[in-house]
């Protein structure tokens, strides 16, 4: 009896968690330590100074496949390797969201 309840309970959680589910502020938040490079509205990074895309109102899917190409290494930059290389798939998800939803 109490084995049931434990996994009802544990089966409940997952769901509340709502792992999957995509969440545009918490990828607000994630987003910020891109910022430096993505941030501003001249599309160009500080210094040294080079071209960065521009992300804002991009496609999600778009989005969620560059930087998962960028983790798995199929898409090559280093700087975008190194930043997309601790993203899980929620923080991909969230970020995705939180950008598709910008005005470019
Ligand atoms: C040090 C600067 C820098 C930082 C920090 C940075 N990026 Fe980038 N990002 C770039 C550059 C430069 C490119 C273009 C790389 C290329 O040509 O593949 C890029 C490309 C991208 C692309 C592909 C866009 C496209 O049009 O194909 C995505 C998505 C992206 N970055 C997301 C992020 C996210 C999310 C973070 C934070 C976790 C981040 N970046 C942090 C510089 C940076």
């Amino acid at each position: 009896m109490k084995k049931s309840m434990l996994a009802l309970a544990a089966v409940s959680l997952l769901t509340a968690g709502g792992a999957l589910a995509a969440d545009p502020v918490a990828g607000k938040v994630k987003f910020e330590t891109c910022l430096g490079c993505h941030g501003n509205s001249k599309w160009v990074n500080t210094y040294p100074t080079y071209l960065v895309p521009k992300l804002a109102g991009q496609h999600a899917d778009y989005l969620v496949s560059s930087l998962k190409a960028y983790r798995d290494g199929s898409r090559t930059h280093a700087t975008m390797q190194a930043n997309a290389g601790a993203l899980t798939d929620e923080d991909i998800a969230d970020i995705a969201a939180f950008l598709s939803e910008l005005k470019p």
